[in-house]
């Protein structure tokens, strides 16, 4: 696939086949994405795998662990504890395109946390990806990292694959370390659903917007 077309072509998809992804074509997407840039080359992310069985086991746990109104552990604040405009906007906006193609109201608050959940089960995609960070290295890594997670999105798309990267994947890295031997003294930047799209499902079928070119680019000359 050609990389403007894959960039513009990626999406977050939030339902997905019943179609195993082979531990060849995972290895794959990595052996492309791993040639992302990053800070006197120290490519800072470990990545782990789960599938089958583990993959179930980790949803369980974190949806028990949900339901028993068990607190959140993340590593760090993916956001701001208030949000401003034109942030506030802009996350109202894809609130409501989502529940909309959900055919959720915004008032029903029972329907939207119903949906929230299937964060937890991968959004029923056969494989999950959760990448880790090492807290020896500073922010500039993080930057870093922003680019490998893009980097292994544009190469799933190049292997007909989609995903949905989530942070609510590293809301309990605890209960994640319960099921697998996560990397120590790592943070837990994020996690991923990889697997093949169902393109019949209404909720892959809305597109996010964005802002014009011009709304950011400042020309200096
Ligand atoms: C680091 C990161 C974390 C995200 N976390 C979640 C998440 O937990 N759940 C979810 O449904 N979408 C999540 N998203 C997807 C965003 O909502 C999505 O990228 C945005 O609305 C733009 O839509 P698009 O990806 O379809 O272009 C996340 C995206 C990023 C980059």
């Amino acid at each position: 696939m050609e990389v403007i077309a894959a960039m513009r072509d990626r999406i977050s998809v939030r339902a997905y086949l019943d179609k195993p992804v082979t531990r060849e074509t995972l290895e794959q997407v990595l052996e492309a994405a791993r040639w992302a840039p990053s800070g006197t080359n120290t490519q800072p992310w470990q990545v782990l795998a789960v599938t089958g069985v583990l993959k179930q086991r980790i949803s369980a746990g974190i949806l028990s662990h949900v339901a028993g109104g068990g607190p959140p552990s993340a590593h760090y604040d993916y956001y701001p504890h208030k949000f401003v405009e034109p942030y506030k906007g802009r996350r109202w906006r894809c609130g409501m395109q989502l529940y909309g193609a959900l055919g959720i109201n915004i008032d029903d608050k029972a329907a939207r946390q119903k949906a929230m959940l299937n964060n937890f089960d991968f959004f029923g995609a056969p494989l999950g990806l959760f990448f880790f960070i090492d807290r020896a290295m500073a922010r500039g890594s993080w930057v870093d990292m922003g680019m490998f997670l893009q980097n292994v999105m544009l190469a799933a798309r190049g292997h007909g694959l989609e995903t949905c990267p989530q942070f609510a994947l590293a809301m309990y890295p605890r209960i994640v370390a319960e099921h697998v031997a996560a990397p120590e003294n790592h943070d837990l930047v994020c996690g991923m659903s990889i697997g093949y799209g169902d393109p019949d499902a209404p909720v892959n079928r809305y597109r996010t917007e964005r802002m014009a070119v011009q709304e950011f680019l400042t020309w200096a000359e």
